[in-house]
């Protein structure tokens, strides 16, 4: 039911006049970093809205796939992808769904769809996610907060991301206001505790070496 009513609202929101307040058309300078440090690969954007983020990715070499489940967003990411000359697979669909999705991906992308899923679909999200990470894969988090769980504001709890423990370990975080809503919200990057574990093991047989 809950699912229901937000795809209701999700949808409202994309046939109003005039864009919805997340939909600048602009990607965040914390992807256009992302993409700066690292060689193109395999990306998925959940809740990827109008692709402004997909066609971003995809000119940068990216291999993309976008999933949204609000009809009116994805007909316009496909059109914004052939108007841009980038080929991307863009997919309506749930993100708390997606058995028909198959990985690695090298980077996984959400800006402002995690914080906006009933509980119960947060937990099948992140399971979807470590399953869909490459081994080495980065996943890239934007998020609001609400103060508390009663609040029917759309934001989660600092608890809601245990969701993502003990499989993936954060490895940055930068805490911020959302320009838009006036809200505490932070970019989260997450790596599979394994690798980071893997990465910091040769980075102290590199410093031995080194010193040696
Ligand atoms: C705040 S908007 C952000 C859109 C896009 N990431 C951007 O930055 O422009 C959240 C998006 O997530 C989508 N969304 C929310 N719940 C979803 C779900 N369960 N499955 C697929 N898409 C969902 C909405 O339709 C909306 O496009």
């Amino acid at each position: 039911m809950e699912r229901l009513k937000r795809w209701f609202e999700f949808n409202r929101w994309y046939l109003r006049r005039g864009r919805p307040p997340w939909d600048t058309g602009v990607s965040p300078p914390e992807l256009l970093a992302f993409i700066a440090a690292h060689p193109p690969g395999r990306a998925l954007d959940l809740g990827c809205g109008t692709g402004t983020n997909v066609v971003t990715l995809a000119r940068h070499g990216w291999r993309v796939t976008g999933v949204d489940f609000a009809v009116k967003a994805i007909v316009e990411a496909r059109r914004k992808a052939r108007a841009a000359g980038v080929q991307a697979d863009l997919r309506l669909g749930d993100v708390t769904q997606l058995d028909n999705l198959a990985g690695p991906f090298d980077l996984i992308l959400d800006i402002g769809c995690f914080h906006g899923l009933p509980a119960d679909g947060r937990s099948a999200y992140a399971r979807n996610v470590k399953r869909l990470l490459a081994p080495s894969g980065t996943f890239l988090l934007y998020v609001m907060f609400k103060a508390d769980a009663q609040s029917q504001r759309s934001g989660i709890l600092e608890a809601d991301l245990a969701l993502f423990a003990p499989e993936l370990a954060l490895v940055a975080r930068a805490d911020g206001v959302d320009t838009a809503r006036g809200r505490p919200s932070a970019w989260l990057t997450y790596r599979f505790s394994a690798s980071v574990a893997t990465m910091a093991t040769a980075h102290g047989q590199d410093e031995c070496s080194s010193a040696g």
